[in-house]
């Protein structure tokens, strides 16, 4: 049995999944419940501090034309420390964190002064990525650095844009290496799920690991 929804269901009036439109998220969103995977990008402020942005609104492709590694950060803010400084230096790096690491992480949400070092009051280590000028997060199991290729807005005069990085190369845990499903792995957001059919009053996000639950093609 399916249910069917194309507008927003009565039950959802005067909940989170109505209000959240003021932050620019439908509420297709949060009956849809599809996960996105978590990160924290780092790049240098104009005046030479690291700045660390959590992001997971984001995917990962290959380009059949030419070959190479790209994410699609499809929602960053305009007015955000991200846009700006990806704007001036061009670069960035993503650090993927263990779910030991979440809380460190998002500290660098209250961290976010222009003048703070964002990385290091949070409680992280920040070290220089070796192939693009921006910081990384040394703790971080995975760290990508990235070059900006282009941006484009989804909606005209969005006041978010959806951003696409090349991937220049990686430094990876051996522990993640050698077990991608483990504790050690790649951490998603699942932002509010609301079943319209029994709605709760209160819900939260969600953050989840990967389960591996069958084998795929086989090469
Ligand atoms: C789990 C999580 C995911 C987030 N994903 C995004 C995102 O995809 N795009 C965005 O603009 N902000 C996102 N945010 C909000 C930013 O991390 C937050 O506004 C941050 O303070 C912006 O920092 P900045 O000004 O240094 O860029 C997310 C926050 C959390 C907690």
């Amino acid at each position: 049995m399916k249910y069917h929804y194309k507008e927003m269901p009565e039950s959802m009036s005067g909940t989170y999944g109505e209000f959240a439109k003021n932050f620019g998220f439908d509420w297709k969103e949060f009956i849809m419940g599809i996960p996105t995977p978590m990160f924290l990008v780092t790049t240098y402020k104009s005046n030479g501090q690291p700045n660390a942005t959590m992001q997971s609104w984001a995917g990962f492709t290959s380009a059949n034309h030419g070959g190479g590694y790209y994410v699609i950060l499809c929602s960053v803010n305009k007015r955000g420390h991200l846009y700006q400084s990806l704007n001036e230096k061009k670069v960035a790096v993503l650090n993927f964190m263990s779910s030991d690491l979440y809380e460190a992480c998002m500290k660098t949400i209250q961290n976010n002064q222009f003048e703070a070092d964002e990385i290091t009051s949070s409680g992280l280590t920040a070290e220089k990525a070796s192939w693009v000028e921006a910081p990384m997060v040394a703790e971080c199991f995975m760290n990508l650095e990235c070059r900006y290729l282009w941006e484009k807005e989804i909606v005209p005069g969005d006041d978010h844009v959806m951003i696409c990085l090349e991937v220049v190369g990686g430094h990876i845990e051996k522990d993640y290496m050698e077990d991608m499903f483990g504790d050690k792995g790649i951490l998603y957001n699942v932002h509010y799920p609301i079943n319209p059919e029994n709605v709760k009053e209160k819900g939260c996000d969600y953050v989840a690991a990967l389960r591996k639950v069958n084998q795929s093609y086989e090469y």
